[in-house]
């Protein structure tokens, strides 16, 4: 397949073009190369801002994944550029798009959240991550129908991201996991990877890509499995390593996306993966806030 990704050498899509190479699909990546320069050096690279999408005036692709929209103007712009000579379309959105944040159980159809009248459509705040998302959503869906795909992911963790505040860190070195949440509280988290197999499969419309819902106390005590003699976990620590959502936004609906191919490996498989990914001199970046 030939495959044009926005972004990609930074935390999730860096997963999604080393999945592209394992499974021989021909790259191209499209950024400003200011990021990790000189990562996938086999790959074609070309450089431009999102703002200024015209080094993508001629090409065709089978398939676009979007792992760089967050301002609407510049999602509209490749938009309108690529609208003719793309196959299938697909956008990282995210789990902020719902506007619902407590009812368990939500599919990919209930109540999304508005765009505020009188927002800026080429400026980044935190307040319009949730919207902006919605927003690129809409305007894709409208020039690409059914060939555009939304991936709707929250928490991922994996080698480049930042995985439960400490947690990686402390089982690598054998000191204290910390988790200023309650025990009870649930979770979702998808592996990067298993996020990046996803995004290469043939999508059409929304779906929430995130894990099974499980306890904070679940995650925990799974993640410490994997390192004989862990400490117990601080669930009182002085910092808030880590910014939990509401628990509705935890309880998803992940059903159409596992029907759609969405494969979850263990929390085993992740942690382990995770601690000997930090045991070999990486550094987890900090959380998102
Ligand atoms: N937990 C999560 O991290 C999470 C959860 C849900 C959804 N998401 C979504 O996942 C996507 C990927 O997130 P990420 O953290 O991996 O990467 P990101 O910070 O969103 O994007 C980084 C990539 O995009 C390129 N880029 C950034 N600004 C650009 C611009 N103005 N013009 C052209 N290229 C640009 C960067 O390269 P250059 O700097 O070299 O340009 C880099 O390759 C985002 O859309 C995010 O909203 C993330």
């Amino acid at each position: 397949m030939k495959l044009l990704v926005l972004g990609g050498t930074k935390n999730l899509g860096r997963h999604v073009v080393e999945a592209a190479l394992r499974a021989d699909h021909e790259v191209m990546l499209f950024n400003r190369g200011l990021t990790n320069r000189g990562l996938f050096p086999s790959v074609q690279h070309v450089i431009g801002d999102r703002a200024d999408p015209s080094a993508l005036s001629v090409g065709s692709w089978d398939r676009v994944i979007d792992m760089s929209g967050f301002l609407v103007r510049d999602v509209r712009l490749s938009a309108e550029l690529l609208r003719d000579r793309v196959g299938q379309y697909t956008f990282m959105s995210s789990i902020a798009v719902y506007a619902d944040r407590a009812t368990p159980g939500q599919d990919e159809f209930g109540p999304l959240v508005p765009w505020p009248v009188g927002a800026p459509d080429n400026e980044f705040t935190m307040d319009l991550y949730g919207p902006s998302k919605v927003h690129c959503e809409s305007l894709l869906a409208a020039t690409f129908g059914s060939r555009a795909a939304f991936v709707r992911s929250g928490f991922v963790v994996g080698p480049y991201n930042p995985d439960f505040g400490n947690w990686g860190t402390a089982l690598a070195h054998g000191t204290q996991m910390e988790c200023a949440a309650r025990p009870s509280q649930p979770v979702q988290y998808v592996d990067a990877r298993d996020l990046a197999e996803f995004l290469l499969r043939d999508l059409s419309g929304p779906y929430n890509v995130v894990g099974t819902s499980r306890t904070m106390a679940e995650v925990a005590a799974a993640w410490r499995s994997v390192v004989p003699g862990a400490l117990p976990v601080d669930w009182e620590p002085a910092v808030d390593r880590f910014h939990l959502e509401d628990d509705g936004l935890f309880r998803l609906d992940n059903g159409r996306a596992l029907e759609a191919g969405l494969q979850l490996r263990t929390d085993a498989e992740s942690a382990r993966d995770y601690v000997a990914w930090i045991r070999d001199g990486n550094l987890p970046p900090d959380p998102p806030h």
